[in-house]
């Protein structure tokens, strides 16, 4: 049986349109044919997981292309890279935006746009023994861009509780997105599929609701807003933050404590937030129907406030500092996809 086809099947050499792998990338400080690079099979950072990334999106409005949030995206990458002592990348949040703005010039992606940093460990130095190290190791940055169209509503997910439990904290630094980490989320996400849902929700070591396997939780109780501390055992998303921020300023209390399972059966609402997801609502659980089994009011509202932030003319939302304009370049000609000496390091 053959697959359908993926977001990464685009040839490269196509202009890209809704969907697909943008023709350039950014690797190792050249920008080259997204289809050009070539790791080593010695990558540090494939066999140990000792790589972290990010997910940033741009969305295409009235406005023109606009990136959201990024400075944040790259600050996180950064106390990512401090953790996994990755220091020979450019180093501070306005370099990696710079990049990222040529690299979304250079796609001139049609519609919304999915951004793919990753920093990550290469290969031992001289004098490295073999093994599992952070320091004596290189490394390496690379970025991709996918076309990548997003819905100004709230999708509707069904969740099962899911038997993995999100690493603690003393195990994995998991307010960053380390690669390794992604290893709970994916065991998570498959044996949700595998038993009919769309995506898990997991629980921390003390049998308290952490997140989704890639979103954060809320949920929703007589109009106010629950979800847990980002001081949990779970990555702190800026979506969330998004989401506090906005519904605190239009009205809507938001408070930050623990959730039992409980919580989620009995709440009006639940519903995730993330880059990749926006806010998506949880109609069902685990077999259980949460509220009325279908998107209820708070989620719609937030859903809305989150597009409108993610479209708005800069300041129209009254954060201009989210959104920065990609402003189109002249047509490049297309890259070679031919691997270019030096990219094979
Ligand atoms: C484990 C996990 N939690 C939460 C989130 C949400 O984070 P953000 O809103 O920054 O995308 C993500 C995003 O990918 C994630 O992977």
């Amino acid at each position: 049986m053959t697959a359908g086809p993926s977001l990464l099947d685009a040839a490269p050499q196509q202009r890209p349109t809704q969907l697909g792998l943008g023709p350039w990338a950014y690797d190792r400080g050249e920008f080259v044919a997204a289809t050009a690079p070539r790791l080593p099979l010695s990558t540090q950072g494939l066999h140990y997981g000792t790589a972290v990334f990010e997910g940033i999106r741009a969305y295409r409005s009235e406005h023109g292309l606009q990136l959201f949030r990024a400075r944040e995206h790259y600050e996180r990458l950064l106390r990512g890279c401090r953790i996994l002592r990755i220091t020979g990348i450019p180093s501070t949040a306005q370099e990696l935006i710079d990049i990222t703005v040529e690299l979304l010039r250079r796609n001139a992606h049609e519609g919304d746009v999915y951004v793919r940093p990753v920093a990550h460990k290469l290969s031992l130095l001289p004098g490295t023994p073999p093994g599992v190290s952070l320091a004596g190791v290189s490394d390496a940055l690379s970025l991709t861009t996918f076309g990548y169209p997003t819905s100004s509503g709230a999708a509707e997910v069904r969740c099962a509780l899911s038997a993995w439990r999100r690493p603690s904290s003393d195990a994995l630094p998991v307010q960053a997105k380390t690669a390794g980490g992604y290893v709970t989320s994916a065991l998570a996400c498959d044996e949700a599929r595998a038993a009919g849902y769309d995506d898990a929700i997991l629980l921390d070591r003390w049998g308290n609701v952490a997140e989704a396997s890639t979103a954060n939780v809320f949920v929703v109780r007589d109009g106010v807003l629950v979800t847990p501390p980002a001081s949990g055992d779970l990555l702190p998303g800026i979506t969330r933050d998004t989401v506090i921020t906005l519904c605190r300023e239009t009205g809507t209390t938001v408070l930050e404590r623990t959730l039992s399972p409980a919580d989620l059966y009995t709440a009006d609402e639940v519903f995730l937030t993330s880059t990749g997801k926006g806010v998506a609502s949880v109609v069902e659980l685990s077999g259980r129907a949460i509220g009325s089994g279908t998107t209820g009011p708070v989620a719609a509202r937030v859903a809305a406030l989150y597009h409108t932030a993610t479209t708005a003319r800069g300041g129209d939302v009254g954060h201009p500092e989210w959104l920065l304009t990609v402003t189109p370049s002249e047509p490049l000609p297309h890259p070679s996809s031919t691997p270019s000496e030096g990219t094979n390091r």
